[in-house]
């Protein structure tokens, strides 16, 4: 599998002919060096963790230009039905779905999920996704949250072994806390750090999290710069 950093918590999944963007804020990330067009070429599956706008992004966008159908939970997906996305995946906390190639998951999250706005609207609950490939490794992607020991049943259910944990701190877990989630509760071969180094009010760097995960060496480590990728 070839995962792609866009920057802030947005990634890009190739395996298998498939090709799944998540969390796809490039509009406005400061820190995104491709286009729009550029990020979600070929894209068939636009997944978005919870409602706010740093992981909404171009969402709705991609998905209406690429015929994609768009997974998140219910009220995302109304939400974008109501702006145009004809293809879409409702689902909720504890669900999966066989999408043929791979199978997805939504896992509980411990954040906030209104959209922006004034006010802001109700867009659901904030969700973790693992992406199961058919005779590949399970993805755990977090989404922004706290440390929670049910992750320890996600661990259990899933058995993921690619980690893609948030560590920029104040809106989610910082890098220390983070390290302690993927040591405790995970055995990751690969954990990919996020949330961190977008703009000035979240850590500038993964400094925290490298640290915290010297204790794990059987967990690789990966810092891609955005519009880098790695092989997982
Ligand atoms: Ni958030
Ligand atoms: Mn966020």
């Amino acid at each position: 599998m070839k995962i792609t950093f866009f920057g802030h918590s947005c990634f890009r999944l190739d395996f298998a002919g498939e090709s799944i963007l998540i969390d796809p804020f490039i509009t406005g990330n400061p820190v995104c060096p491709v286009d729009v067009a550029t990020a979600s070429r070929g894209v068939k599956h636009v997944m978005i963790s919870h409602g706010h706008d740093d992981h909404i992004g171009d969402a709705v966008a991609i998905a209406i230009t690429n015929g994609a159908t768009l997974t998140a939970n219910y009220e995302i997906c109304m939400w974008a039905a109501g702006k145009g996305v004809e293809k879409i995946n409702p689902m909720n906390s504890g669900g999966s779905v066989d999408l043929g190639a791979f199978s997805v998951a939504l896992t509980v999250a411990h954040h906030s999920s209104a959209g922006g706005g004034s006010p802001p609207i109700y867009l659901g609950n904030p969700h973790g996704i693992v992406i199961s490939p058919k005779g590949g490794k399970p993805v755990y992607f977090s989404g922004d949250t706290d440390i929670f020991s049910d992750m320890a049943l996600i661990n259990e259910i899933y058995q993921p072994k690619i980690g893609i944990l948030p560590i920029g701190d104040r809106f989610t877990m910082g890098g220390k806390v983070a390290a302690l989630a993927a040591r405790r509760f995970f055995n990751f071969d690969v954990v990919i750090p996020c949330h961190y180094g977008t703009f000035g009010l979240i850590d500038p760097d993964a400094s925290k999290f490298v640290a915290g995960m010297a204790g794990a060496p059987q967990t690789i480590v990966k810092l891609p710069k955005p519009g880098e990728s790695v092989e997982v």
